[in-house]
C-alpha cells in the first residue's frame, strides 16, 4: 500500500539554524499519527515542511505516492489540509461561517458547495443557525470547530493538526477530540497530530515519533508508550514530565 506521507532525509534550515536534522517518517493510509517531543524539537516545522510553509534544505517528501516539489499546487490542499493551534488567529473575526466556508471553494472553483457547507457544519456539530454567525461571536470551541468544517470542506484525504484542542478548557477539549475522531472515521481521513499532551496522543493515535531537537528519538506505537516500553531516556523523561499521565 501506498502511504499517505513518506518522508526521507528531511532537513529544514532557517537562516543556518537546522530545525530539522534528517527526519524521516511514513505515515500509512488511514492511521492516526503522532508527534511529540519538547518545545522547539520540531513538531510544527515537520507540519510546515508538508504544506510548504518551511524552507526545505534536503530530503524528500511524498505525498499519496507522489514526490512534492517546491511549490505546493491547488490539488495539494484539496488533498491535505492543516488545522492550527489557535481558532482565534486562523479565522479572520469579521467573516461569517459561511463566508469562511466558502472561500476555499470558490478558490477551488468548486460547484457542489451548498451540500458541503451543510455536510461540514453538520459534521462538526453546527447546526444551521450558526452560518450567518460572525467568527468572533463564536467560543473558542466553537471557533474550532469552524476550522475544522473548513478544513473538511475541500473532502481532503489527510489532515495535518498543530495541537489542534490545547487552546481550549478541559471539556470542551474532549469533545473536540472526539468529534476529530468521529470524522476521521467516517470519512478514513489520514490524520498526522502533533501534541505535547501524551494522553491525547494515545487516545487520538496508533503510532507516534517521538523528537528531540530536529531529530527522531524513536517511534513508538501507543500501547508502547502506554505501558512505557520506550527505549529512550528522553521518552522516559517526556513520560515523567507528563503529569497524569501516570494513571496508565
Ligand atoms: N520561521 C522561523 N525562523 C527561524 N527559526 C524558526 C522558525 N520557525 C521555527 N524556528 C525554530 O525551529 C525550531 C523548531 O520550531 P517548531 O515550531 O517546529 O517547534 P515545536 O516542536 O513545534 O515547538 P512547540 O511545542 O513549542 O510548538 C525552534 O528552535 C524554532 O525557534
Ligand atoms: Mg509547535
Amino acid at each position: 500500500m501506498t502511504a499517505a506521507i513518506a518522508i526521507e532525509g528531511l532537513e529544514v534550515v532557517f537562516d543556518r539554524f537546522r530545525a530539522l536534522k534528517g527526519v524521516n517518517l511514513e505515515v500509512r493510509e488511514g492511521e492516526s499519527y503522532g508527534l511529540v517531543g519538547e518545545s522547539g524539537s520540531g513538531k510544527s516545522t515537520l507540519l510546515k515542511a508538508i504544506t510548504g510553509l518551511a524552507p526545505v534544505a534536503a530530503g524528500t517528501i511524498a505525498v499519496n505516492g507522489r514526490t512534492l516539489g517546491k511549490t505546493r499546487d491547488k490539488a495539494f490542499f484539496r488533498g491535505v489540509q492543516m488545522v492550527f493551534q489557535d481558532p482565534y488567529g486562523s479565522l479572520h473575526p469579521r467573516q461569517t461561517v459561511d463566508r469562511l466556508l466558502q472561500e476555499p471553494l470558490a478558490i477551488h472553483g468548486i460547484q457542489d458547495g451548498e451540500k458541503r457547507i451543510e455536510r461540514a457544519l453538520d459534521e462538526v456539530g453546527l447546526g444551521k443557525g450558526f452560518r450567518f454567525r460572525y467568527a468572533h461571536q463564536l467560543s473558542g470551541g466553537q471557533r474550532q470547530r469552524v476550522a475544522i468544517a473548513r478544513a473538511l470542506i475541500l473532502e481532503p484525504s489527510i489532515l495535518l493538526l498543530d495541537e489542534p484542542t490545547s487552546a481550549l478548557d478541559a471539556s470542551v477539549q474532549a469533545e473536540v477530540l472526539n468529534l476529530l475522531e468521529e470524522v476521521r472515521r467516517r470519512r478514513k481521513l489520514t490524520f498526522l497530530m502533533v501534541s505535547h499532551d501524551l494522553a491525547i496522543i494515545t487516545h487520538m493515535c496508533e503510532r507516534l515519533m517521538v523528537m528531540q531537537n530536529g531529530e527522531a528519538v524513536e517511534t513508538l506505537t501507543a500501547s508502547q508508550l502506554i505501558g512505557h516500553r520506550v527505549s529512550e531516556d528522553y521518552t522516559r523523561n517526556l513520560l515523567r514530565a507528563s503529569e497524569g499521565f501516570v494513571r496508565a
